[in-house]
């Protein structure tokens, strides 16, 4: 019987035999994660209109040092490098910073649409061979299981923040309790940074298992099938808590110039 012998080619860049839009969707997310991470370095940086009475921009959450009286440990330290500007923001933003940047989901995302590797499922890259994550520098990703505990002590940050901002100060300086959009904002911001980081693989394989099996433990079961459930939608986390956080400190920002003002509830 006679064998078709099929000759195997390698794809140019962009080459492909599918028909669809492919290019899309990395054009979309080149596009989303380019113009956050352009505002979120330029906020960084502002150093101003972070804070608006019992508000805080999540992205100076916790706000270790800085000129607001609710800073933790006071004005800027003394051996911040001079040619360094300063900002409260440069200290954390790193934490979260590199929890996303190493995220599993996000990894994927990037990588096709920063680099076209490859620029979507059965289109030719621009290069012939693959390192993969196993060496250098991608193996460097690994490093996101650590960001992840820096991820659950946000948590807490931001969940405090949010209880802050359902107090409110009067003119003659009584709290009492209170709801405004920016309460809503900053509890939203909670709730999806928490679905976030609830389904990330690594706190999957860090509640329910070792190294090669899952564990039998019915507490441990149960915390790996809760996990499981929000990483099933991971990436709809992943971007609703990236518009948030962003939005949250566009909305602080943006009270605190003066140029918005906060619809009070009650
Ligand atoms: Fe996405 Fe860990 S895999 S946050």
């Amino acid at each position: 019987m006679g064998v078709d012998v099929v000759q195997i080619r390698r794809r140019g860049w962009g080459e492909t035999m599918r028909r669809d839009a492919w290019w899309i969707q990395p054009a979309i997310v080149f596009l989303i994660l380019s113009s956050f991470l352009v505002y979120a370095t330029w906020a960084a940086f502002q150093n101003a209109h972070y804070e608006y009475g019992n508000y805080l921009s999540p992205f100076y959450s916790p706000l270790l040092f800085g000129d607001s009286a609710s800073a933790w440990f006071g004005p800027k330290p003394l051996r911040w490098p001079a040619l360094l500007p300063f900002s409260p923001a440069l200290i954390i933003l790193p934490f979260p910073a590199g929890f996303r940047f190493t995220c599993y989901y996000y990894r994927g995302a990037y990588y096709k649409a920063f680099w076209a590797d490859p620029p979507s499922c059965t289109v030719g890259e621009p290069r012939k061979g693959y390192r993969g994550e196993r060496s250098f520098p991608l193996i460097i990703q690994n490093i996101h299981r650590y960001f992840l505990y820096f991820a659950l002590i946000f948590l807490i940050f931001l969940g405090h923040d949010a209880w802050k901002s359902m107090w409110f100060t009067d003119e003659v300086g009584k709290t009492h309790f209170g709801i405004g959009l920016g309460t809503l904002l900053l509890t939203a911001n909670v709730i999806l940074l928490g679905g976030y980081t609830f389904g990330c693989h690594s706190l999957r394989h860090l509640v329910g298992g070792y190294l090669d099996r899952l564990s039998r433990n019915p507490v441990r079961k149960t915390a790996y099938a809760c996990a499981s459930c929000f990483n099933r939608v991971h990436m709809r986390w992943a971007w609703c808590s990236l518009f948030m956080v962003a939005f949250c400190d566009i909305y602080v920002r943006m009270l605190s110039m003066g140029v918005w003002t906060d619809p009070r509830l009650f």
